[in-house]
């Protein structure tokens, strides 16, 4: 099916709505990355995302509501999960909990959990009240490419195929939610985000290990390429290797880009750096939005290694699959 794609704001909530509740597919902003969105409860609808995106249909999808009593149709919700949800909630952190049979098997790639989030972009509260159903969702690119933190990013992958797209701006956060699993015995963080370890650890003291140490437990979604660029790219620790790198690339004619903090700018001045800017919190707003501009403009990508620790580590966490382990 062919779709004449609508892109607008808020004048376009009820349509989206709408459409929503008839069955379709939308895009609709939110505080980490655009969703491409479904009820949650509807078989049918769920699977058009797959078709769309093209998503191997064992990863499983994140339910989205708007609020904390809202839980109570698609998990069952314990106090662990409540405490998490009243610190953090509406915001970037997606909790996985035992689902309840409302939620159909393709939701959740068949298992008997269910990741559930409340996203804090006003305009996805409106789409979850107005639509009165959960939405199951996945980050809005076409599988393995980098999610879309901007409208027309979503349209770049998804234009033609879904017959809307709500614009709301840029997305705050610009990296996908802190994916946590109260399921398991202890709990586990299965994908880092904004909300960190460090941040969970004062709610969950046992989601430390004995050591002290972070227990990250592979989602299923991870063993896929994702945030894949769809040109070389590497990561590099020392601003020399970056050097020899960049000029054997140039040397044989490649446009060539350096991603680097703000603060190794000047450092990097002879190459063509470009800053991902210096907080944590800047580097994630802005490095989906980096990539998928340097794919267009450029043969090769250099990016600046980062810190493990917090919300640069979960950024870490990304490019390092955007590398595809290339790591120089
Ligand atoms: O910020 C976000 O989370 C964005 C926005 C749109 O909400 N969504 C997003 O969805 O990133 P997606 O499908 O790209 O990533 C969902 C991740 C996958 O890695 C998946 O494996 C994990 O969440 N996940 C979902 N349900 C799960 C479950 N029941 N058990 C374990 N992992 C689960
Ligand atoms: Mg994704």
């Amino acid at each position: 099916m062919v779709f004449d794609t609508k892109v607008g704001g808020y004048e376009l909530l009820d349509e989206a709505a709408r459409l929503i509740k008839e069955g379709e597919i939308v895009v609709f902003p939110t505080e980490t990355v655009y969703g491409l969105g479904a009820d949650a409860t509807n078989e049918e609808a769920v699977k058009k995302i797959f078709a769309v995106k093209n998503r191997p249909s064992d990863n499983p999808f994140i339910v989205h509501v708007p609020s904390i009593e809202a839980i109570d149709k698609v998990a069952y919700i314990n106090e662990d999960a409540k405490r998490l949800f009243e610190a953090f909630s509406p915001g970037p952190i997606t909790i996985v909990l035992p689902k309840k049979s409302s939620v159909p098997q393709s939701v959740t790639a068949g298992l008997d959990t269910v990741g559930i989030r409340i996203p804090a972009h006003p305009m996805a509260l409106q789409l979850l009240d107005k639509c009165n159903c959960p939405i199951a969702a996945p980050s809005a690119n076409t599988s393995k490419r980098v999610s879309p933190t901007k409208a027309c990013y979503a349209m770049e992958d998804l234009s033609g195929k879904i017959p809307l797209i709500l614009n709301g701006g840029d997305c705050d956060v610009g990296i996908e939610s802190t994916v946590i699993s109260l399921t398991t015995e202890i709990p586990t963080i299965l994908r880092p985000g904004a909300i960190t370890m460090e941040m969970l650890s004062k709610y969950l003291p046992k989601i430390i290990n004995h050591k002290g140490e972070v227990v990250v437990a592979a989602s299923p979604g991870m063993k896929y390429t994702h945030y894949a660029p769809i040109v070389p790219t590497f990561m590099f620790h020392k601003n020399s290797t970056a050097e020899a790198l960049y000029k054997r690339n140039t040397d044989k004619g490649k446009k060539v880009v350096v991603l680097v903090k703000k603060s190794n700018l000047n450092a990097t001045k002879d190459l063509n750096s470009i800053s991902m800017g210096e907080t944590p919190q800047e580097i994630a707003h802005n490095i989906f939005s980096l990539l998928r501009e340097c794919e267009k403009q450029y043969d090769v990508i250099l990016v600046q290694a980062l810190s493990n620790e917090g919300v640069e580590g979960s950024v870490m966490n990304r490019l390092i699959k955007s590398c595809r382990g290339m790591i120089i």
